[in-house]
């Protein structure tokens, strides 16, 4: 039966290697951040959308637009993530909390 799938980073690494293994026999929602990946997931059988993790209101945006298209996720693969690396003291606050968003 087929399922919902959301991913995010699916432009490259594992994320795009997991969109092109589950477009083959689910709906995969594949997140891009640069619109020159989007025709190239559409290719793939996937369904694009725009988000960028590091925006609040790009994260909203595509959750809305998820949620217009679908009425359930059954998984959603959160490939994209931020991490900030260093000394806790050394670290600008501002980097800190746009990792937490
Ligand atoms: N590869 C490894 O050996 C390894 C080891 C440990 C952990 N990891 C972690 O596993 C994850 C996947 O690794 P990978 O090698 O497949 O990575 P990758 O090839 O660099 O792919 C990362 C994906 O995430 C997207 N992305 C990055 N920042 C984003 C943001 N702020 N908003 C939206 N999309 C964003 C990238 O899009 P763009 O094309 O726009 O940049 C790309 O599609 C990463 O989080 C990485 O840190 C990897």
């Amino acid at each position: 039966m087929e399922k919902i799938y959301v991913i995010t980073g699916a432009t490259s690494g594992i994320g795009k290697a997991l969109v092109k293994y589950f477009s083959k026999d689910n709906k995969v929602f594949a997140g891009f951040r640069n619109r020159k990946y989007e025709n190239e997931l559409k290719e793939i059988g996937a369904i694009p959308f725009y988000i960028d993790m590091e925006n609040e209101n790009s994260i909203a945006d595509a959750a809305g637009f998820i949620m217009s298209q679908t009425n359930k996720v059954d998984t959603l693969i959160n490939v994209a993530g931020c991490v900030v690396a260093g000394a806790i003291e050394m670290l600008p606050v501002k980097d800190i909390k746009n990792s937490l968003i």
